[in-house]
């Protein structure tokens, strides 16, 4: 299944470079935009789930919920961000991903994250580890916050939300450097990795969260919600690190 995930993750991804730079942009809602790239690639591995698991449920961001199979509630989802980064993606700014991610009976067990420009497939199973293109990756070794590389992103709705200035302020007066790429479930990936050492956000859903979520814990990084309770995908803060400045993090959170 892990093998299926990053093939359909590969073929969604090269949908989104075909499309770069020509996709039509619609808006849905006051800045949220959609593009015909996100619902090409989203048919794609809908397509794709729906010939080789029938039986699987399927949570994907442009078309919904689907998890009655047959009239029955199936125990497997899938959990799909078919293009995160879209508004990078809509003004052809290179930072954008594919997020695929399995459940089985409310748990994570697959999360794949493809970025197409890089050709950077990140990769992870339960209990097995995260790769970052059939290489073992792991989160980094900073201790401190002052040291630390940090990104997060900011809301949709954010002109109705301005406390979210007050956490980038602070964290951005702790920190060695902040960053704002805007795509979480690379963002997620890039702390998997090391690249960064801590991610927050509030206002994220479950398909921008569900695959990242896996590589930090598989990467042995932390992830929780703001209060340091386990990470529920159903939920909307996320604060992910290499477990080393969590702490800190959340001081400054709350
Ligand atoms: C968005 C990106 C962005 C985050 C937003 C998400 P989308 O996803 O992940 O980084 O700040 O909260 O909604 O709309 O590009 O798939
Ligand atoms: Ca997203
Ligand atoms: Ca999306």
């Amino acid at each position: 299944m892990l093998n299926f995930a990053t093939q359909i993750a590969r073929e969604a991804g090269q949908i989104l470079v075909q499309y770069l730079g020509t996709a039509k942009v619609t808006i849905k809602g006051d800045i949220n935009l959609v593009t015909e790239a996100d619902i090409a690639a989203e048919n794609l591995i809908i397509e794709r789930i729906r010939s080789y698991y029938p039986q699987h449920g399927i949570l994907a961001e442009e078309s919904g919920e689907a998890i009655l199979v047959g009239g029955k509630r199936s125990e497997w989802k899938w959990i799909i961000d078919p293009l995160d980064g879209t508004t990078n993606y809509a003004h052809s700014y290179p930072c954008f991903c594919v997020s695929i991610a399995l459940e089985y009976k409310g748990e994570l067990e697959i999360g794949v994250v493809y970025d197409p420009m890089r050709d950077e497939m990140f990769a992870a199973e339960r209990g097995h580890g995260a790769t970052l293109n059939d290489r073992k990756i792991r989160v980094s070794s900073v201790e401190e916050l002052s040291g630390s590389m940090l990104c997060t992103g900011f809301p949709y709705n954010v002109r109705e939300r301005p406390d979210f200035a007050r956490d980038f302020t602070k964290f951005t007066m702790a920190a060695q450097a902040v960053r704002r790429d805007g795509s979480a479930a690379l963002d997620l990936a890039y702390v998997a990795c090391g690249r960064f050492d801590g991610f927050w956000e509030d206002g994220l859903s479950p398909w921008d969260i569900a695959a990242g979520a896996l590589l930090i814990r598989e990467a042995r990084g932390t992830v929780t919600n703001f209060n340091n309770e386990p990470l529920d995908i159903y939920t909307v803060k996320v604060l992910a690190t290499n477990g080393l400045i969590h702490d800190d993090m959340l001081r400054l959170l709350r």
